[in-house]
């Protein structure tokens, strides 16, 4: 499907690929430069050699460092991509026919990580404001009958990303956050915890993590794949001391470390508050595009029974059609007109919910973004009225 909405000429709202414009070419050149020949030949080679799988001490320590809550560097574990960090958290946490709990919708990338280990996956209800805690407490229950089958024991955890979420855009609220927190605590159920787009806030920063409230109860996991470029591949998971020797054999077991050189470099670059001065101009040129496009929807959609949120950061907003509507169906009349999405089918463990559909905000150009949503509308009126 992604061949199809790529295809020359269509303007994708599709992909979930960060602004390029935001990559910062010539600090990494800089810091390039600075691994290669700053620290004389030992330190290069050592950039070239293999390297201990924790990750570069001195990442793992800004990464502890950068998080509001109390992290030794120890518990830190640099990840190729936070991709890759959901994969190991599966193969350690999940056995087969094991019950996995996840938010509706959720990031397709976890359930195509979680899925190999066969667990049954279960969507817990959310809301606007994410998680439904009342169903929480039902779909963790020890015992639970889901279709013809049923599993004996408690989930093995509930995973939530609560900032910016993708597919929605949506975000937890403090009060939720913190009544998540206290009955996941209560119930014994850890939380994994993904927060890839947790810095990419418009006006106001969201409320602190999850696991900032119960360290020993959740795995975090990060990325730099939306504040510095997703090509490095690094991401980090922090957890709780008594999980990381199987996290650490895991990660052996999957690729030794990730890659040395991209390590130092992003460290390199890290240094002197970059982040800081960095990362505004990725808020500034997200905002201004989701603004573009909720502006687009207000004019294109009017008298359509459409609706959509607004997100207060991210990448991503979410679209429901109106009753009766396919996204699946609509997609080809969509890509005929020169536009492309991603239906919202694919992001749901189970009962999806066929009228969605996830718009990103950022890969389009703000010049694109009336055309592209002009275009949608016109390929929801013909489908509608069909
Ligand atoms: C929610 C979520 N988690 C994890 C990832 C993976 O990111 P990466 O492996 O580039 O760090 C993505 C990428 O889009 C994502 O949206």
């Amino acid at each position: 499907m992604l061949k199809v909405t790529e295809k020359p000429g269509i303007i994708s709202f599709a992909g979930g690929l960060p602004s390029p414009q935001t990559f910062p070419i010539e600090a990494f050149a800089d810091a390039c430069e600075k691994v290669l020949r700053g620290g004389g030949v030992d330190s290069a080679r050592a950039s070239l050699q293999y390297a201990a799988s924790e990750g570069y001490r001195p990442l793992c320590e800004w990464v502890a460092a950068s998080l509001p809550w109390d992290v030794s560097p120890d518990q830190v574990m640099i990840t190729t991509g936070s991709q890759q960090g959901l994969d190991l958290v599966a193969k350690v946490l999940i056995d087969e026919g094991s019950r996995v709990l996840v938010e509706t919708p959720t990031y397709l990338g976890a359930l195509q990580a979680f899925t190999p280990m066969e667990p049954q996956i279960v969507g817990v209800a959310s809301d606007a404001e994410g998680v439904d805690v009342d169903d929480l407490e039902g779909k963790a229950a020890p015992t639970l009958r889901t279709g013809a089958s049923v599993t004996p024991e408690g989930p093995r955890f509930l995973y939530v990303l609560p900032n910016f979420q993708n597919p929605t855009g949506r975000s937890m609220s403090e009060a939720r956050r913190a009544a998540l927190v206290a009955r996941a605590a209560a119930i014994g159920l850890p939380l994994v915890e993904d927060n890839p787009y947790g810095d990419l806030w418009f006006d106001h920063p969201p409320p602190p993590p999850l696991t900032a409230r119960n360290p020993e109860g959740c795995i975090y996991l990060g990325s730099f794949s939306k504040v510095l470029a997703p090509g490095l591949r690094l991401g980090f998971m922090v957890a709780p001391k008594a999980i990381m020797p199987k996290l650490l054999q895991a990660k052996q077991a999957a690729d030794l470390h990730s890659p040395s050189f991209n390590q130092r470099v992003v460290a390199e670059v890290l240094k002197d508050g970059f982040l800081d001065r960095h990362v505004p101009t990725i808020r500034a040129l997200y905002k201004r595009q989701c603004h573009a496009m909720l502006s687009a929807l207000r004019t294109e959609m009017a008298g359509l029974d459409v609706q959509w949120n607004e997100p207060d950061g991210g990448m991503f907003l979410w679209v429901r059609l109106p009753e009766g509507m396919n996204a699946t169906e609509l997609l080809p009349k969509a890509v005929e007109h020169g536009v492309a999405f991603v239906p919202g089918s694919a992001f749901y463990a189970d009962h999806a919910d066929p009228r969605t559909l996830r718009l990103s905000f950022v890969t389009a150009t703000v010049e694109q973004m009336g055309v592209g949503i002009a275009a949608l509308a016109r390929a929801i009126r013909e489908q509608h009225g069909a």
